[in-house]
């Protein structure tokens, strides 16, 4: 078999209307979606969350409030934006309201705000409860899920015995949908993980009152978008997760259930991804892992321990501690690639303000033969190259343009710009909603002899 041959990435498509833009991660997730989501969303009129489920935690700093999502999309705190919960996220009903009652609790009352869409699926307690029986059952299987019943919900969606919203509003159908599921899902539980069943009357009794709470905002969000689109509204989509956790394309089985790129937006959404003009794709200034996995450039403990706690490096949602490393090119260009990404978003740049060397990866010896491609197997020894700057050793904290940020600083993210083959748009250097820094013009990877 012939290695594919490296192929030089095109930047920006002109011949897409600019008017939707898609933001996704480019790395294994909490790249700092939500806030480049809350930023971009000044210019959207409907934001939308299109895979995934509370598995996600998208953090928004505004002052010295911090605003955690989980399912709701990053969108919600402009007054009057249409947030939009797709066909393709799993929705956790209990997750879901408890979220709308942390945010009135803060004196938001944006609920009208939220459409959920008719088709998406329901994650139950049964979902839950798999999630962790077959997560704590030991041996080669673990995953270090979010154990928010992802993966089992997308099972019963894929094998096509799920609970849709539309179902899970419909006050006269939901008893029988509980009790033919919960037959189903209980002789699981019991017989392969030797857990006790869910009485799926007392499923019943919690989940209609979320239902009857929930109803008015189910919608058929296709026709919404459509319609959004027809009238002349900016789309903004909101990809949860990372690259490199796409069930198709990331470091299977360390993966989580959907499409979490680009590749996701059609079938989450039913609305072409050929309208949308923009794919912002997110990367850490270095990377960060949470749960079991591959991670090539995975650092030392004591080199890691120390970006964690300047990064903040626990998890949104879980409280783990992300495993930290440095950033790697080598998946980096494989995530622009398959995700059609037009520009990056280079964030937590200041995290990196204190070290006096920075280290990229920029190849792989994947079991003794260099490469620069990603390879499929988990089970193979992958040893990266390493390219090593000097690190600039001052604050870039306060930096709001390109040419305010120290000179080694501009040269690191000249680098990546480079060696992704993809220009930079943005750059954040803190984690409140003001520390950015736009380039405009983007900044573009200088172009390679004979293009
Ligand atoms: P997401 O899942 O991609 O939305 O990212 P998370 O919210 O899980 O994790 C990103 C974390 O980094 C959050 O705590 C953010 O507040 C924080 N953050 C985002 N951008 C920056 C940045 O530029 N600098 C710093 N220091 N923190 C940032
Ligand atoms: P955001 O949107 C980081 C990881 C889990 C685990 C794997 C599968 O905040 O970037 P799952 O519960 O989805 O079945 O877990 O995926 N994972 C995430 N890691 N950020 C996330 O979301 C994640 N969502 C899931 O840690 O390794
Ligand atoms: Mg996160």
């Amino acid at each position: 078999m012939r290695p594919a041959e490296r192929v030089e990435m095109s930047s920006l498509n002109q011949s897409r209307p600019a008017r939707h833009s898609c933001v996704v991660g480019l790395q294994w997730g909490d790249e700092g979606k939500g806030k480049i989501v809350d930023v971009l969303t000044a210019d959207a009129d409907v934001v939308v969350r299109y895979q995934g489920g509370a598995n996600a935690g998208h953090t928004v700093q505004v002052e010295d409030q911090e605003y955690i999502f989980h399912l709701i999309p990053s969108g919600i705190l402009k007054k009057d934006t249409a947030c939009v919960i797709g066909n393709g996220v799993v929705i956790d009903p209990r997750a879901l309201i408890a979220e709308l009652d942390g945010l009135l609790e803060m004196g938001l009352d944006h609920e009208e705000n939220i459409l959920i869409s008719d088709r998406a699926h329901v994650v139950l307690p049964y979902h839950s409860a798999l999630d962790e029986a077959k997560e704590s059952a030991g041996g080669d299987g673990k995953i270090g899920t979010t154990l928010r019943g992802i993966g089992p919900c997308y099972t019963d969606k894929a094998s096509r015995v799920g609970i849709r919203m539309s179902e899970f509003v419909d006050p006269n159908g939901l008893r029988e949908r509980l009790v033919h599921l919960g037959e189903l899902k209980n002789r699981e539980l019991e017989k392969l993980h030797g857990r006790d069943p869910i009485d799926p009357d007392v499923v019943f009794e919690e989940y209609s009152a979320y239902a009857e709470r929930l109803r008015s905002r189910v919608c058929d969000a296709t026709a919404f978008l459509h319609e959004q689109d027809a009238r002349g509204a900016g789309i903004l989509f909101e990809g949860a997760q990372g690259a490199m956790l796409d069930i198709d394309m990331g470091t299977y089985p360390y993966v989580t259930s959907s499409n979490t790129s680009f590749l996701g937006l059609g079938p989450g959404t039913g609305f072409s991804a050929r309208k949308v003009g923009k794919v912002l794709g997110i990367t850490k200034a270095y990377a960060t892992r949470v749960g079991e996995g591959p991670f090539p450039s995975e650092m030392q403990e004591e080199a890691a321990a120390s970006l964690r706690e300047v990064g903040g490096e626990f998890g949104a949602t879980t409280g783990r501690p992300r495993r930290c490393g440095w950033l790697d090119i080598v998946a980096l260009r494989r995530a622009i690639q398959f995700g059609d990404v037009d520009a990056m978003v280079v964030t937590k740049l200041d995290v990196l303000d204190h070290l006096e060397e920075i280290k990229v990866a920029v190849s792989y010896k994947v079991d003794g033969a260099e490469t620069d491609q990603y390879p499929a197997s988990t089970e193979c020894e992958v040893i990266p190259q390493y390219r090593s700057f000097p690190g600039w050793l001052e604050s870039t904290t306060e930096c709001r343009a390109f040419e305010d940020l120290p000179e080694k600083a501009r040269e690191y993210l000249r680098f990546v710009a480079d060696a992704a083959g993809c220009p930079i748009a943005i750059v954040s250097v803190g984690k409140e909603r003001s520390q950015i820094v736009s380039l405009d013009p983007w900044l573009e990877p200088t172009p390679v002899e004979g293009d």
